[in-house]
Order: structure tokens, then C-alpha cells, then sequence
């Protein structure tokens, strides 16, 4: 620790400034700037990523000046620095949010003394939000105020607080609200959903706003996104929807005709192309997309046959079926003939499918265990495109549902 600060009055403004200088450095140390170029600012934020202790003191490098009265007295803390310095306020352009430092808590080493303190050089204050998940950051856009030259941290620290040992504080991440991160909002105004998981830091960054409540701006009952999410729960709306751009996979044998949304029959294809490429064998597409009136149809059968309990465990009902947004694919695997639906998971296909689907963007919606949340029985066959970004992040993470996924409730049940 460096010997104390004699506790004089200053003689001249400058003296005066320079003491503030030092008893701000003293008591908060510098923030650091954790920017990297390689990440949005968002994932910057570290949203529920541990801390970093940093020491502070006066072993920390000063704070960035805020204001002109900061910036003279930077200027005299470091006479070396040839560049002058003014105030200056952090365009939020540059990182598509404005920043803010918070330095909210620390831990003191062999004492109870704990320091509280807000950096408001810019527009953003961090506010920690305590809560046994993991830890989430949150920022609120607040108005810049200018500190005057009476602030009470130009006192000089009495002497027992001058004894106190050099704490170790963590450093709150830097904050940002998602939805105001502008390549963001951008992107999901064009409606490109890989241009908007990329721009929140990545698709495990973006599960994680959502997940955490960060993104209302992220509509998951928006039936043509690739995150929307339909379960007993959600309907699709309009209860009829239908999506705008369907293609038959090419390539892909179709046993009835199916066609996918655009997106998914090009990723179908690429699957069943790289299940043949590596001798897996042939994957065929047994059914795709169905329309309200198609699924109408499906489950009134399922129903005259099995009653509708039985039927609600394994078909969906008209408005409620993933395969009305044509992001839904049952497949089957082929020799000369095709086998049908339950014969999969005993396949060579369907154990590669279990294992790679995901490197296409597909994921198994209905795995065995789940139904208690899903609230159908377990369908190997019924895939699940989310695009290759967002299954990576699902296959990562060891998921198993798309609600568990994206933190929405269970839906066993229809409601009502
Ligand atoms: N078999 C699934 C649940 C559906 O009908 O959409
Ligand atoms: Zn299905």
C-alpha cells in the first residue's frame, strides 16, 4: 500500500485537484476497459459471466477523466500523457450501446468495510441484480450528472480508513439492454434471424437474454422465426398460419409429397445428403409441412381412433402443430423401401440423426423423458429446425427441450 495522503488543505486549486484526484483513485480505483473488437457489446456485457476481481488503489491506472474539471485533473495526475484530454461523452454508436462502470461491492480482506460506489462518467449505470440464478446484469439508461468541485469525495479519508487494506472488489460487466443494441434491433426488423443471433454475441449469448428475460424485443410466438416456440401453450398466430416461401428438399426422397419452409428444405437436404455421403444410408421425409386444415384432418383421425387422450400425446391439435410453420420435418430411414416412423430409432439413420442433426440446425423436439414439458410422447423422428447457430448452442448446452432452452414454462396440457 502507498503511505497516505498528507491531510493539509490544499493551498492552490491545482494542489486541490490533484488531492481530489488522488482520494477518487483511492477509494475507486480505475475501470478498466474490457472491450474486445472480436464481440458485440453485449456479449461485452458478460451478461452471467463471473466477475473478475480487480484490485483497487492506488496500483489501479486512473479512471478516465468524464469532464473538463476530470480531465485537468487527469491531466495532473499524469503530466506525461502529451495528448490533452477533454470531456467527452462515449458515443452509444460505437458499441452500439453506451457503457457505464459500476463498482458496486467490495470485499474487504481482514476487515468488515465494504465500499459502495457508481462511476457515472457516461449514461449507463450498472445495476447487479442479486438472485440465486446465475447472476444477471442489468442497465438503466440514466442522465449524465456532472460532478461538482464541493463532491464529498474531495474529503479527505479519515485516518482509520486510510488503514484499511487494499480491497479486492469485483468488477461489474459492463451493461447494455439488448433490444437497444442497434444491429441488433436491425436485424430483426429485416426479419434475418442469423443476422440477429450473431449480432447479440452468438446464439448461446442470445438464449441467455431470453432466457433471462433481457430481450422482450424477441418474439418467440412469431411463427416465422427460426426461435418461435409452439407447444399446448402456444398456438401459432394466426391459428392458420401459413408460412411464405415453401420448397420440396432437393434431393430428399418425400413419401407424401412434403415441402419445408425454404430455409429448412435446403438444410434437409444437406443432412440427408451428408447421412448418404458418410454410408449412413438414406433419410426420406415422411412429412413436412401441414396446414391448419392437413392437421385438422390428422388429429380428428388420431381422435376416432384412440380417443383424445391418446391423441393429444401424439398429435397435435389444428393451430398447435409445429409442422404448420414448415420448420417441422418427420423423417424415416430408407433402404429400398422406406421403414416407418418407429422403426427410426433403431436405425443407422436415426442414430446419426441423434447424433449430427444438430450440425444442420435440427434438433429432436420431442426426446424420451420430456414429455411432462413438451407434452407429447417421444418422437424420434419429429425434427426440429432452429437454424445451425441456435442447434449448436442447444447441442452445447445439453439440452432437451426448446422450452428448458429459451426458459418458458412447461406445457403438458392445453390450457382451458
Ligand atoms: N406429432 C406432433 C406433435 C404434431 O402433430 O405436431
Ligand atoms: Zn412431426
Amino acid at each position: 500500500m502507498t503511505a497516505p495522503e498528507p491531510h493539509a488543505p490544499p493551498s492552490t486549486r491545482r494542489a486541490a485537484r490533484l488531492q481530489r484526484a488522488r482520494a477518487l483513485e483511492r477509494a475507486f480505483g480505475a475501470p478498466r476497459d474490457t472491450a474486445d473488437p472480436r464481440r458485440s457489446a453485449f456479449a461485452r456485457a458478460a451478461i452471467d459471466r463471473p466477475a473478475t476481481p480487480v484490485r483497487v488503489g492506488a496500483a489501479a491506472r486512473p479512471a478516465a477523466p468524464v469532464s473538463r474539471n476530470d480531465a485537468k485533473t487527469a491531466k495532473l495526475m499524469n503530466p506525461s500523457d502529451p495528448q490533452p484530454r477533454h470531456a467527452r461523452r462515449r458515443s452509444p454508436l460505437r458499441s452500439g450501446v453506451v457503457a457505464g462502470l459500476t463498482v458496486v461491492a467490495s470485499l474487504v480482506l481482514g476487515s468488515t468495510a465494504s465500499v459502495t460506489a457508481a462511476v457515472t462518467g457516461d449514461q449507463v449505470v450498472a445495476a447487479p441484480v442479486a438472485s440465486a440464478a446465475p447472476a444477471m446484469i442489468v442497465g438503466r439508461v440514466v442522465p449524465k450528472i456532472a460532478p461538482t468541485p464541493e463532491a464529498p469525495t474531495a474529503l479527505p479519508l479519515p485516518a482509520p480508513a486510510q488503514a484499511i487494506p487494499t480491497p479486492l472488489v469485483a468488477a461489474a460487466p459492463v451493461v447494455v439492454e439488448p433490444c437497444a443494441l442497434h444491429a441488433f434491433a436491425d436485424a430483426l426488423a429485416v426479419r434475418d434471424d442469423t443476422a440477429a443471433v450473431a449480432a447479440i454475441g452468438g446464439a448461446e449469448d442470445f438464449r441467455r437474454a431470453v432466457a433471462g428475460g433481457l430481450a422482450p424485443c424477441v418474439d418467440l410466438a412469431d411463427p416465422a422465426r427460426l426461435w418461435t416456440v409452439i407447444n399446448k401453450t402456444r398456438p401459432l398466430t394466426p391459428l392458420d398460419y401459413r408460412p411464405s416461401a415453401l420448397a420440396m428438399p432437393q434431393g430428399v426422397r418425400s413419401v407424401e409429397g412434403g415441402s419445408l419452409r425454404a430455409d429448412a428444405a435446403a438444410a434437409l437436404s444437406a443432412m440427408v445428403a451428408a447421412a448418404a455421403a458418410v454410408g449412413v444410408g438414406e433419410i426420406a421425409l415422411e412429412s413436412g409441412f401441414r396446414s391448419h386444415t392437413t392437421q385438422e384432418t390428422s388429429y380428428g383421425n388420431q381422435v376416432s381412433a384412440q380417443g383424445v387422450e391418446l391423441a393429444d400425446l401424439s398429435s397435435a391439435r389444428p393451430g398447435f402443430s409445429e409442422h404448420q410453420s414448415g420448420l417441422a420435418a418427420d423423417v424415416v430411414a430408407c433402404a429400398d423401401g422406406c421403414g416407418t416412423l418407429d422403426d427410426l430409432a433403431a436405425s443407422a439413420q436415426g442414430q446419426w440423426i441423434t447424433a449430427h442433426s444438430w450440425e444442420f440446425g435440427w434438433i429432436t423436439r420431442y426426446e424420451d423423458g420430456s414429455t411432462p414439458i413438451t407434452g407429447y410422447s417421444p418422437e424420434p423422428w419429429h425434427l426440429r429446425y432452429i437454424g445451425p447457430e441456435l442447434a449448436k448452442a442447444y447441442h452445447d448446452g445439453g439440452w432437451h427441450t426448446l422450452e428448458q432452452f429459451l426458459g418458458l414454462p412447461p406445457a403438458p396440457g392445453y390450457l382451458g
